[in-house]
C-alpha cells in the first residue's frame, strides 16, 4: 500500500501549569494507519520538520479497538479515540496536517495525556454499579423483558470516554476539586444513572443517584445542546437519557415533597 508523508502539528506542554507550545512532525504512514501508530513513530525519532531534537511525545491508550477510551484526544480539533483515527480519514496528498491536541476539559499530565479523575469521581458519586452481597448465594436475579434488555445494552456501552463531556458547553473545565459537586456533572453520569436505575438490582439505589441529579450541577444544568449525542462514539441516546433523568428528578421531588423531606 502506498504510504503518505503526513505532518502532525502536536499541542505540547511539560507539565501541570506549564506553557502549552506546537511541534510538527513528520511520518510516513499508510492511510490504515491509526493515530497511535503514528504517535510511536514519532516516539522512536523525535525530530520536528525543522530538525530541532525534541522529546518523544506523551499520550495514553490500552485497549487500540475502541474499548477503554483512554486514547481520547482532539484529533483535527474533533474529541475521539485515537486508536481508530485513520491517516486516510484526514489526510490523502505528502504534506498534509493532522492536529494533536489533549481533551479539553481535564487538566494536562503531558501533552496529550490528560487526568479524567473527575469524571470517574463523578460516577462514584452516583453509585455507577450494581450493589451485590457477595457473601451469600443470591440466586437467580429478576426477570427482564427483552424491550428493557436493548435499551439497557445500549447505555451498557459507555465506556467513560468523556467525549460527551468534553464537548459539552455546560461541562466547564473544573481543576479545584471542592468545587466538582457542585458543577455541571454532565451526560455520562446522567445516562449512567439511567443505566444503574432501570436494573432491577441496581435500582436499590434509585433515590441515592436522584439526589446527586436533582441537586447542584445535576441534570437541570443541561443546556440542551446535545453536542454529547454527536460525538459519543458508541452512539448512546444521550439526550434520551438527559429527559428520562430529568423526569425522574420531577417525580423523585414531588415524593420527597409529599414525604415531608426538603
Ligand atoms: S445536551 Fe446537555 S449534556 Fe449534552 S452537550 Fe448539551 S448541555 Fe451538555
Ligand atoms: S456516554 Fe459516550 S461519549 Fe460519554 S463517556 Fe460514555 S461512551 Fe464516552
Ligand atoms: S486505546 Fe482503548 S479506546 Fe483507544
Amino acid at each position: 500500500m502506498r504510504t503518505v508523508k503526513v505532518r502532525f502539528r502536536i499541542e505540547r506542554c511539560e507539565g501541570p501549569g506549564k506553557p502549552s507550545f506546537w511541534e510538527t512532525f513528520e511520518v510516513n504512514a499508510e492511510p490504515t494507519a491509526n493515530v497511535l501508530s503514528c504517535l510511536q513513530q514519532i516516539a522512536a525519532n523525535p525530530t520536528t520538520v525543522e530538525g530541532k531534537k525534541s522529546k518523544p511525545v506523551v499520550w495514553d491508550s490500552g485497549c487500540l479497538e475502541q474499548v477503554c477510551g483512554a486514547c481520547t484526544m482532539r484529533v483535527n480539533g474533533k474529541v475521539r479515540q485515537s486508536c481508530t483515527a485513520l491517516v486516510g480519514q484526514y489526510v490523502t496528498r505528502d504534506g498534509e496536517e493532522i492536529s494533536l491536541q489533549p481533551m479539553s476539559k481535564f487538566p494536562v499530565v503531558r501533552d496529550l495525556l490528560v487526568d479524567r479523575e473527575r469524571m470517574f469521581h463523578n460516577q462514584k458519586r452516583i453509585k455507577g454499579w450494581v450493589p451485590i452481597d457477595g457473601t451469600y448465594h443470591l440466586g437467580s436475579g429478576p426477570k427482564e423483558t427483552p424491550e428493557q434488555q436493548e435499551v439497557r445494552y445500549k447505555l451498557s456501552e459507555c465506556m467513560s470516554c468523556g467525549c460527551c463531556l468534553d464537548a459539552c458547553p455546560q461541562f466547564e473545565k473544573v481543576e479545584d476539586k471542592s468545587e466538582w459537586d457542585t458543577s455541571f456533572i454532565g451526560a455520562h453520569s446522567i445516562s449512567l444513572t439511567r443505566l444503574f436505575n432501570s436494573h432491577p438490582t441496581g435500582s436499590v439505589l434509585a433515590n441515592d443517584r436522584l439526589e446527586v441529579m436533582s441537586g447542584a450541577g445535576g441534570v437541570s444544568e443541561c443546556g440542551n445542546a446535545q453536542n454529547c449525542v454527536k460525538v459519543c462514539p458508541k452512539e448512546i441516546p444521550l439526550t434520551e437519557s438527559i429527559a428520562a433523568i430529568g423526569r425522574a428528578v420531577t417525580v423523585y421531588r414531588v415524593k420527597k415533597f409529599f414525604a415531608g423531606k426538603k
